[in-house]
């Protein structure tokens, strides 16, 4: 009897080894379904990465249940419960590590931000190193996005739990998609949506990077980019962003500065192949630099799936960059890995 046990406990084990091992991603595959380590669907969307002491972090709207839209409804805010953002770590940025749930939702305060009712969207986290801090940013707003603000939450740890700070609109102005940006020299920045989406504000963060410092510029006047996604090559830093059709896929845009608060030149659509003009049916969420690899960046991209938000996917392709006339570019990859930076 227990040497039978014996026997089936090993089976069990070896089975449990094997079908972990089977979870093992070799390869990045856009618009597929991406499991974790658990072999259960990354959960993380409108994400952004940390990379932090030799590990990446991704945190990301955690949604999970029914997609809701509202019977006053009169555009398509779909939304699903806020259940809280979540956080994955990786080594190789291919395989991913659930931590859980590092922002929680309240259900029992209907006046918080992180209620279910309400909606959390587009976490980032950045390193605060002066106050060691991780500092986590999100747009937090009503059910009918009527109040357009960002909410920030503090953790000594980057696997959480954050506390919840509280919600403001940065310069007393509108905020929806937004991301952070921290400088080389440590200045951290936030770009936002703002009135009413119609144009981008760029808003320099407090050293302890939880508040606007008071100076900010409005950049993209009238041009509606949402969706914005920040990163330094070469000395110049680049905005990739989307139009601004909710939900529905439209066309990316890539756009240059030689100062973060200086003036913006658009580049056009760095997208090529099939469904280029749609963004491959994505929306951009977060550029990677690609640690240890010179001039390597992945572009994060959200596949939603607007009547069933939790179960939308993401692309994440790798920026072609031709070093003669420094042309970024991102093409259509049904499947790659990091052999594209060599
Ligand atoms: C998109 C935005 C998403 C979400 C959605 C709601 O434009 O990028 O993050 O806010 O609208 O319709």
């Amino acid at each position: 009897m227990i040497r039978q046990f014996a026997m089936l406990l090993l089976a069990a084990c070896t089975w449990g080894t094997m079908s972990l091992q089977a979870q093992k991603n070799d390869f990045f595959r856009p618009q597929q379904v991406w499991n974790d380590t658990e072999g259960n669907p990354i959960n993380a969307h409108g994400g952004g990465i940390l990379y932090h002491e030799g590990t990446y972090y991704w945190y990301g709207e955690y949604k999970v249940g029914k997609t809701i839209l509202p019977s006053w409804a009169t555009w398509e805010c779909y939304r699903t419960d806020v259940t809280g953002v979540s956080c994955y770590s990786s080594k190789d940025l291919l395989n991913w590590k659930f931590e859980g749930v590092v922002l929680k939702a309240v259900p029992d305060d209907p006046d918080s931000d992180l209620h279910p009712s309400q909606v959390v969207e587009r976490p980032k986290v950045i390193y605060n190193k002066k106050t060691k801090k991780f500092v986590m940013w999100i747009h937090a707003d009503s059910p009918d996005y009527s109040k357009a603000a960002a909410g920030v939450a503090i953790s000594d740890s980057p696997t959480g739990e954050f506390s919840y700070i509280g919600s403001f609109r940065p310069n007393n102005s509108m905020s929806r998609d937004q991301t952070l940006f921290v400088d080389d020299d440590g200045t951290a920045y936030q770009f936002s949506s703002s009135e009413e989406n119609r144009t981008m504000h760029i808003n320099r963060l407090t050293d302890d990077y939880t508040r606007p410092d008071g100076t900010f510029v409005r950049r993209f006047v009238d041009q509606s980019r949402e969706a914005p996604a920040v990163f330094k090559y070469n000395n110049k830093y680049y905005m990739l962003s989307s139009g601004c059709t909710g939900w529905s896929p439209n066309e990316a845009e890539l756009a240059v500065a030689d100062s973060i608060m200086g003036e913006w030149t658009v580049l056009g659509n760095p997208c090529t192949g099939p469904d280029a003009e749609k963004t491959f049916y994505g929306q951009s969420t977060y550029v990677i630099p690609v640690q240890g690899k010179k001039n390597a960046y992945i572009a994060c991209f959200d596949m939603w799936n607007k009547t069933d938000l939790a179960n939308s996917k993401y692309i994440w392709l790798p920026i072609k960059i031709d070093q003669k006339t420094n042309t970024l570019t991102i093409p259509w990859m049904k499947q790659w890995n990091m052999d594209e930076f060599k």
